[in-house]
């Protein structure tokens, strides 16, 4: 059945991804984001389409507005954009979350939280089940985010207890795809982008240090069938992919896929790099029937054909 939609954070790299999916179900969407990071780029396809609003809100404030189902996306998500302004990181995290879920015990809706596998910090656990509480810094650089993320967490389980709300929390670990900021820091785009002006792409350390990444089409499903559960499925659940590249793997296959003449150029590892997450994605099968789909060549090659297209580039 249709419904109408709420998703914060809608302008922004996965929330326009969820909202097109939402959009092809036959849902209605209202679409909140204050353009931080977020870009009316990003759903600039959608502003004539009869089932798609978008209103420019700040989470941080109160919302009052009708709708059936909540997706609660609204947050800069890259060290170099949460870092920026810190305190409102915190702001977004913890007071959109009282905000989104005070909106949803007045209409009595559900809602999800899309927190992230920084809720892990730096881990002692390889790879992360949802079980394992995460070993983080209260007070440093990254806090903003990663505590501001397990806060949020904090309320959604805190409404679930003491109201019975419908809650669905996913972990979200590394998700790449088009729409992503191009420059961000993040090492998907950053090759890509390295690549296609023909610039070196820069290794932080030897290479040989891995990464998992999961393509967007598979997350935004992931989420999609959380948010369908069963009111006493809440979460957390996390959603990532598990297979591991080395950077210098990496940074080949984006070579091969842009071509040109790029090369290779080696950089020392930055002390504060927290060493890699990897989702165990268990519950995710169990619980959802869900496992990433998408072969890193298969998205890498729909996210250089994106930055193509973006950049104008002609390498
Ligand atoms: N992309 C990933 O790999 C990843 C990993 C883990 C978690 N997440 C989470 O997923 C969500 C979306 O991330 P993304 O990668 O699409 O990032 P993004 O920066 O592209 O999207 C976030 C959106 O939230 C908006 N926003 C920020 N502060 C706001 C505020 N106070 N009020 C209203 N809108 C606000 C931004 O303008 C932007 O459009 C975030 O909550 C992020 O923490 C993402």
């Amino acid at each position: 059945m249709s419904q109408r939609i709420l998703v914060t954070g809608g302008a922004g790299f996965l929330g326009s991804h969820l909202i097109d999916r939402l959009i092809a179900e036959g849902n209605e969407i209202l679409c909140v984001d204050n353009l931080f990071t977020g870009s009316r780029r990003n759903v600039a396809h959608l502003l004539d389409h009869p089932r798609f609003e978008f209103l420019r809100h700040d989470v941080s404030f109160p919302l009052y507005v009708e709708v059936d189902q909540i997706y609660n996306l609204a947050c800069p998500a890259s060290p170099i954009h949460y870092q920026r302004d810190p305190v409102q990181t915190t702001k977004t995290s913890v007071i959109g979350a009282i905000n989104m879920l005070g909106l949803a015990k007045r209409l009595r809706i559900k809602v999800l939280q899309a927190s992230t596998s920084e809720v892990y910090g730096d881990p002692a656990v390889h790879p992360q089940p949802e079980e394992y509480w995460g070993n983080v810094n209260p007070i440093g650089p990254r806090s903003c985010y990663d505590e501001g993320k397990r806060a949020a967490e904090t309320l959604f389980f805190d409404y679930r207890r003491q109201m019975d709300l419908g809650i669905k929390v996913i972990r979200i670990f590394n998700t790449y795809g088009p729409r992503m900021h191009p420059n961000d820091g993040r090492v998907v785009s950053n090759f890509i982008v390295q690549a296609l002006r023909g610039e070196p792409l820069t290794i932080y350390g030897d290479g040989s240090q891995t990464r998992s990444f999961c393509y967007v089409d598979d997350l935004i499903d992931g989420m999609v069938r959380l948010m369908q559960t069963p009111h006493d499925v809440t979460g957390p659940i996390n959603v990532g992919n598990p297979g591991e590249y080395t950077m210098l793997e990496l940074a080949e296959e984006v070579l091969r896929i842009v071509g040109g003449r790029s090369t290779i150029e080696y950089r020392p590892l930055p002390t504060d790099d927290p060493k890699q997450r990897q989702p165990d994605i268990d519950k995710a099968k169990s619980v959802l029937g869900w496992e990433p789909r998408v072969a890193l060549a298969d998205g890498l090659e729909r996210t250089v054909e994106y930055f193509r297209e973006t950049l104008g580039a002609t390498s």
